[in-house]
């Protein structure tokens, strides 16, 4: 029985695994969302989305979750380190949403996959390209979609940017530059569980790298990154503070275009905004630039700004509101996105007759900007970044990674030496 009193044979039954920052920013709202409303879509009608079992570490932000969501979202199972996964999969569940470290997603992608869930995976998708094809593979055999969550491309201003790209308006980019700096609690606090060896490229360069991927195409040429430490970790220890990405692209005409990706989380904690992000494109005949924290509203409250609420607030990837219709919502591109994969799912597993699931299935399939076929240059990008700095911890800085080199798919060149480590030898 839904909370409207109505009882619906249509149901998707959804697992998560991972319960931190991001299932409280935009997964939980998805969920009760999806709870209180249902999900409608002509061509499957109303379905029903439960969250019916959810993963973590030590299962004690999932029991207060459900303390704080009684009447929000139905009741789920809980399950914990160790094997907590293993025992989410032994729960009957449609799909599976797995927001853990960026280093665990493979694992837990892998074993839901082999359990033939759909899966949906936070960004960074994996951190290396054998990964990815693994993955993939897996998804294959067993028919079922496994995708990824890069919210930023429903960002609606960067859908105008790629509609302009797209339509021809703005033509050729010749260069860009990328930053999204996050505050100091994130790597202080948040994340000290597993921030060691870790760097803020991968964790949200890689939101830019999908942006420039996706939206300008062309085929990435070569990867160089530098980098700061000190403050998360020791100066000569693996732990980044901050992280100087660039990426070289060819387009058809034999052009290329670079784009530099800049990226922090040590930026003080009393920042005005929650993040900063901001983005140029240069073009042919064109300059884009983008703030996506400077969008229009400055507010200051006593007591309150900018520790507890920001004086520069994004009210588009996850906003609470009162409606004018006085019912609370949260709503943004954040949660738009989650909705989205669940439709996908929804459509291959009720949009028609068991007959041509295979056909709703390969169609689904089709949409580059979640399908892990879509994602190669992405983490070919990912995995340059993370050699070139493992590289420079060992003392190496300055290395650069080419891709699709003679040597091989992706080709990481040390400062004065000939040959190349070939990090993944197939063409990426
Ligand atoms: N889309 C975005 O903008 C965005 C924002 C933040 C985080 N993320 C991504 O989400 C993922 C998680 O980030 P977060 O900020 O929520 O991190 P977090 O540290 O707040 O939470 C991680 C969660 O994973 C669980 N976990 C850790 N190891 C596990 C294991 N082996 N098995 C099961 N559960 C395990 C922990 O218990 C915790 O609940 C990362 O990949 C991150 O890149 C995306």
């Amino acid at each position: 029985m839904n909370p409207a009193g109505r009882s619906n044979n249509q149901r998707l039954r959804g697992g998560m695994v991972g319960m931190g920052m991001i299932f409280d920013e935009t997964y939980r709202p998805f969920f009760e969302n999806a709870f209180r409303d249902g999900l409608y879509d002509r061509r499957f009608g109303v379905c029903e989305v439960e969250l019916a079992a959810v993963a973590s570490r030590t299962g004690s932000r999932a029991e207060a979750y459900r303390e704080s969501s009684l009447g929000k979202v139905g009741d789920f199972q809980s399950f914990v380190e160790p094997n907590s996964i293993g025992q989410l999969l032994d729960v009957d569940v449609d799909f599976v949403c797995i927001a853990t470290p960026d280093d665990r997603h493979f694992a837990a992608a892998k074993a839901a996959l082999e359990a033939g869930k759909h899966v949906l995976i936070e960004k960074p998708s994996v951190l290396s390209l054998a990964e990815l094809d693994e993955l993939e593979r897996i998804a294959r055999d067993k028919n079922v979609l496994a995708k990824i969550v890069y919210h930023k491309l429903f960002d609606p201003d960067h859908k105008k940017l790629r509609t302009l790209v797209h339509d021809g308006v703005l033509n050729h980019v010749n260069s860009g530059y990328c930053t999204l700096l996050e505050p100091k609690l994130i790597s202080g606090s948040q994340f000290s569980e597993w921030i060691t060896g870790r760097n803020p490229g991968t964790y949200v360069a890689v939101h830019y790298i999908k942006l420039i991927d996706f939206t300008f195409g062309g085929r990435l040429k070569r990867v160089t990154c530098s980098g700061q430490r000190g403050i998360v970790g020791p100066s000569d220890g693996p732990t980044w503070d901050s992280t100087q990405l660039r990426m070289v692209y060819e387009y058809d005409d034999g052009r290329e275009a670079a784009f530099d990706i800049h990226t922090s989380w040590v930026t003080p904690d009393n920042f005005p905004g929650y993040v900063e992000q901001e983005v140029q494109f240069r073009f042919d005949n064109g300059v884009w630039n983008g703030h996506s924290r400077k969008r229009g509203v400055e507010c200051t409250v006593e007591g309150k700004t900018p520790f507890e609420l920001k004086n520069s607030m994004n009210n588009h990837y996850n906003g609470t509101f009162v409606e004018p219709y006085g019912e609370r919502t949260q709503r943004g591109y954040g949660i738009e996105v989650l909705e989205r994969f669940v439709r996908e799912v929804g459509f291959v597993q009720l949009g028609g007759s068991e007959a041509t699931h295979a056909d709703r299935l390969a169609q689904m399939r089709t949409y580059h900007y979640n399908e892990l076929s879509g994602d190669r240059q992405v983490v070919a990008a990912v995995e340059a970044m993370e050699a070139i700095l493992a590289e420079h911890v060992a003392g190496n800085p300055e290395c650069i990674v080419k891709v699709n080199d003679e040597a091989g798919g992706l080709a990481l060149y040390k400062p004065g030496v000939s040959e190349p480590e070939v990090l993944y030898s197939p063409e990426v």
